[in-house]
Formats: structure tokens, C-alpha cells, sequence
């Protein structure tokens, strides 16, 4: 293999300046609206507790052990996705995989965009005290009326878009680290001081017991694949995201403790972003299995209400604007890395062309629901589990023991947590893969 670290080609592709970067960097990839938006209405649909337990059963067993093949392949080869697979196995059409990954990014981006922009319209909304004073009813249709309004969508779409091209022309160190290093200290203390003031509502207990309290009879077989398909999307995996990220690691960072420490912030935001959402809820009597539309449309109707509604909710949205734009950066990179590192064009220029594509392949996304469905179902139910059996299947059969012990410390193969990530790669994470996906297959 080329020497891949030497001096010219970190200065043409970046790298993270810190440990701390690249984890801050990983975990702001992950957090995103999966955890806030789509973990507690789906924990509220599939048990509560029940959900919750089975969801980290799935991080530990499959979400991890792909992660770590993620970060290995990436600083291994010190190349996007597609390089990294081409340069593993020349000529091979495990390169496949590395495609699907820039695919992928370009599908979610495009929907994630327009969600991203709901957001930043709501953060504008609620920065205005748009929801006080206004009856239950009207704070509901507020969604109802930006759902159905193109050119709302489509505004909102643009500034997302903007800033987060912004942040990806700014560079790895620059752009993207710098970024993260703001927007996720400021994440965890907006979700901190919002958990103080949630636990502290009459609704807090039944809240908390809502989201904790295991109903295993609403568990089934289905909401097992649920739990695992929403590992995948809110750990960013299955599309080459940890791959990249990885690439611009150097080869001190210790890659099992970065990946335990990356699922565990990303599952502690999930669950914590439920214990402030269904206290609100519950304070309110309002519905906790609002589905979709519980942030949106749920939960404003709490802020119109309550005394310090202006600041709760600003304060909300802003954090989930931060955690969407930290998660659509990741996407935007896998995308830019592929074209900077094969196609040898500057970042500038990458980022602000693809970035505009992407931003106009979101645009039917913002005109029609069902395009905006299809995206969403493609990418989540086909385009990452797919990606990721694909990844477990490379590294736990493809690449030989020689090649995944040389990214480990001699000291780190004899542990249990090698040992147990060897057998859960190569068994546990394509064989439950497989079972989602040819589930989901059935479905479609
Ligand atoms: N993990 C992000 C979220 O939870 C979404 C995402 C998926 C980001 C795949 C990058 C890659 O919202």
C-alpha cells in the first residue's frame, strides 16, 4: 500500500488536530435528528422501556463492532469511501460499497436538508415568540401550513444548506472540527439546562415512566428491526460517514474506546432528549404517540403555554438545530472527500458545487411529500443496512486477520473486547443485518 500519511497528502486532505476533535466531530455526526425526533416516537410506539432496552442491546451487538470497522477501513486507508475499498482490493467490485456510501450521502442530504430547514424556520418561530398566545389548534396547523408551502421549504432548505456548505469549504481542521467544537458543548448544556427545567413539570413522572417503564407486550418482532434500523441511522453508519471521518485520524488514536465513547454520547442524547420531551408532554395532557409530527406539532403547543415558553423552546430548537447541522456536515464530506481525493479538485470548489446539486435534488423533497417519503424510506430501509452488511461482511471475511490486527495495539488483541468484536462482525452483525434487511425487503 502507498505511504498515505506523508506530509503533501494531510496537507491536501486535512486531518483532525485533536483525539478530542475527531470524537466531538463523530459524535456530532451521530447525534442528529434521529435522537431527537425520531428515538422517543418510536420508544413511545414499541414499549417504552422495552424499546429502550432492546435499542442498546442492538448498539452493543451491531452498532459498535460496525462503527469500529468503519473507523479502521477509514484510518487504515486514509482515503474516502470509494478510495478506501479501492485501495484495499484493487479491482474488486467491493468498490460497490464504497459507491453506495456516496449515493447515500447525496439521498439523505437532500431530505435531510428540508428537514433541516423545518427546523431553522421553528428556531426563527420560536426566537419570535411565534407560539404564545396562540390557541392548541393554531400551533398545530403552523406545521401544516409549512408542510404545504414549497416556497417556506424551500427558503428554509436554502439558509440549512448554506451554513452547511460554509462549514465543509472551511476544511477538516477548520471548517468542520472548529464547528463541532462549538456546537456540541453548547448542545449538551442547552439539553442540560432543558432536562432541569423538564424533570421539575407536574408531567415529569409519568413522563419518565412513559419512556422507562418496559411494556413488553407492545415489543415484537418488528420493533426489534425498528430498534436496528435506528441504530444505523442515528450511529451514521452503513455509508461510509465513519469511514471518512476516520480517514483523517492518525494512527495513536485508540479506536475501541473511541467507538464505545461515540455510541454511548449518541444513546445518552437519544434517551435524555425523550426525558425532556415527554415530561412537556404529559405536563400538557397532550398525545405521547404523536408519531412524525411530536416536535413539530406536539410539543410548540407545551411552549405556547408554558410560562417560560419563549426561552424553552428557543432553546430546543436551537439545540436540534446544532445537531442537525452536525450530522449534515457529515454527510455533505462523504460526498466532497470522494471527488477531492480521486478526482484531485480543490475543497472550495467541491464543496460549493456538490453542495448546490445536492440542495437542488432536495428541492422536490420540499415539493411533494411522497418524494420526500421515498428518500427517506430508500435511504433508511434500504441504502444503510445494505451499506452496512456489505461493510461487516468486508472486514469481518474480506480482509485477513494480518490486516485488521495491524490497526490494533499489540496489547488491545489479547482483550475481550477484540476478541468479542471479531465474533460479533463476522457472525452477529451481517447475519442480524441480513435478517432486517430481507424483513424489509418483504415489506417494500
Ligand atoms: N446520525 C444522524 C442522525 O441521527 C443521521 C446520519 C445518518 C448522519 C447517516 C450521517 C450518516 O440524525
Amino acid at each position: 500500500m502507498a505511504d498515505t500519511k506523508d506530509p503533501a497528502t494531510i496537507a491536501l486532505r486535512g486531518n483532525w488536530s485533536s483525539v478530542l476533535g475527531f470524537v466531538l466531530a463523530s459524535i456530532g455526526s451521530a447525534i442528529g435528528l434521529g435522537n431527537v425526533w425520531r428515538f422517543p416516537y418510536i420508544t413511545g410506539q414499541y414499549g417504552g422501556g422495552a424499546f429502550v432496552l432492546v435499542y442498546i442491546a442492538c448498539v452493543l451487538a451491531v452498532g459498535i463492532p460496525i462503527m469500529l470497522a468503519e473507523f479502521l477501513i477509514g484510518r487504515k486507508t486514509q482515503r474516502n469511501c470509494v478510495g478506501a475499498f479501492r485501495l484495499l482490493r484493487p479491482g474488486s467490485p467491493w468498490i460497490i460499497t464504497g459507491w453506495l456510501g456516496v449515493v447515500s450521502g447525496f439521498v439523505i442530504l437532500s431530505f435531510y436538508g428540508v428537514v433541516g430547514g423545518w427546523v431553522l424556520h421553528y428556531t426563527f418561530l420560536s426566537l419570535q415568540n411565534g407560539f404564545v398566545g396562540r390557541s392548541p389548534e393554531e400551533v398545530s396547523t403552523l406545521f401544516a401550513s409549512l408542510a404545504s408551502s414549497p416556497v417556506q421549504q424551500i427558503i428554509g432548505h436554502t439558509l440549512f444548506m448554506l451554513v452547511t456548505i460554509t462549514i465543509v469549504a472551511g476544511g477538516i481542521h477548520r471548517g468542520i472540527e472548529r464547528s463541532n467544537k462549538v456546537m456540541m458543548p453548547a448542545l449538551f448544556l442547552l439539553l442540560c439546562g432543558l432536562l432541569v427545567y423538564a424533570l421539575r413539570t407536574e408531567g415529569a413522572k409519568a413522563g419518565l415512566e412513559f419512556l422507562l417503564h418496559p411494556r413488553w407486550d407492545q415489543m415484537s418482532p418488528t420493533g426489534i428491526l425498528e430498534a436496528l434500523g435506528q441504530a444505523f441511522f442515528s450511529l451514521s453508519l452503513g455509508m461510509g460517514a465513519m469511514i471518512t471521518y476516520g480517514s483523517y485520524l492518525s494512527r495513536d488514536t485508540n479506536l475501541v474506546r473511541a467507538s464505545f465513547f461515540v455510541a454511548f454520547g449518541d444513546t445518552l442524547v437519544a434517551v435524555l432528549a425523550g426525558f425532556v420531551i415527554f415530561p412537556l408532554v404529559f405536563t400538557f395532557q397532550l398525545e405521547p404517540g404523536g408519531g412524525p409530527g411530536l416536535i413539530f406539532q406536539t410539543l410548540p403547543i407545551a411552549f405556547s403555554q408554558l410560562p417560560a415558553g419563549i426561552i424553552v423552546g428557543s432553546a430546543f430548537f436551537i439545540l436540534l438545530a446544532f445537531a442537525a447541522l452536525t450530522s449534515a456536515i457529515s454527510l455533505l464530506e462523504v460526498v466532497v472527500a470522494y471527488f477531492i481525493d480521486e478526482r484531485g479538485w480543490t475543497r472550495r470548489k467541491t464543496t460549493w458545487i456538490l453542495g448546490t446539486v445536492i440542495f437542488f435534488c432536495g428541492v422536490p423533497s420540499a415539493i411533494w411529500k411522497n418524494v420526500f417519503g421515498l428518500m427517506d424510506q430508500l435511504a433508511t430501509n434500504f441504502l444503510l443496512p445494505f451499506g452496512a452488511f456489505l461493510i461487516a461482511l468486508f472486514v469481518g471475511w474480506v480482509l485477513s486477520q494480518q490486516e485488521r490486527l495491524a490497526e490494533f495495539e499489540p496489547n488491545e488483541i489479547r482483550t475481550v473486547a477484540y476478541l468479542g468484536w471479531t465474533f460479533l462482525i463476522r457472525y452477529v452483525s451481517p447475519v442480524a443485518v441480513a435478517i432486517i434487511f430481507l424483513h424489509l425487503l418483504r415489506l417494500l
